[in-house]
């Protein structure tokens, strides 16, 4: 019997890409693979809410709640061994992953990024950071992109974009949500072909 593979989703606001992710999962269209827990580092994120409204096993791991970051790390490391992970979805989560994590789960840890990486990428560009980059540089178009992550933010291999248009009238809030509906089609998609690739290559865990 072919293994299923085993998603971990960690988030910490909206959770609107973990939405999309779940109601593929529903729909058929995640064929093989299962969301087996949503690790929030908030505890007021509404992704949580999301989750639990599709059944799925939530768990909070806040940054606060640990003296250093080594033990913030190793918490969530015990939950991602706890659940038996073999993939790691990043959707809107806002901490870094540490390097132990990293390692443990070399390649296996996909992250969604609202621009076209490399451009507009890296520490402190996320949310309307972002937009306003894009829409300062003038860019005659953005988009967003799933890529691997590794040590260094929005940095490893890319593995799929969509391009979108930046209308001359946008302001980062229009721009955000022309990006984000694409977002919600590219990052299941996206996940899918990965845990097809990951089922021919042998699931290790
Ligand atoms: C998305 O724009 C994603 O690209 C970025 O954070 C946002 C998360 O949105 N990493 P949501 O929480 O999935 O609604």
């Amino acid at each position: 019997m072919k293994k299923v593979i085993r998603i971990v989703v960690m988030v910490s606001g909206g959770g609107s890409n973990l939405e999309a992710i779940l109601e593929a999962q529903e729909t058929g269209r995640l064929p093989g693979a299962e969301v087996v827990l949503v690790i929030s580092s908030n505890a007021d994120a509404y992704a949580l809410e999301r989750a639990q409204n599709h059944g799925i096993e939530t768990a909070v791991i806040e940054r606060k709640a640990f003296a250093g970051d080594e033990a913030f790390q190793a918490a969530i490391l015990e939950q991602l061994f706890k659940a038996r992970a073999d993939v790691v979805c990043l959707a809107g989560y806002l901490k870094k992953v540490g390097p132990g994590i990293i390692r443990r789960f070399r390649g296996r840890i996909l992250n969604i990024h609202p621009a076209l990486l490399p451009k507009y990428g890296g520490a402190g560009m996320y949310g309307h950071y972002v937009h306003e980059a894009v829409l300062a540089a003038g860019e005659k178009e953005s988009g967003c992109s799933i890529h691997i992550v590794d040590e260094d933010f929005d940095h490893g291999p890319i593995l799929a974009q969509v391009k979108v248009p930046v209308l001359p009238t946008d302001s980062p809030d229009t721009l955000a949500a022309r990006i984000l509906e694409q977002e919600h089609a590219l990052y299941p998609k996206a996940l899918r072909e990965f845990c097809e690739k990951l089922t021919v290559s042998g699931v290790q865990s």
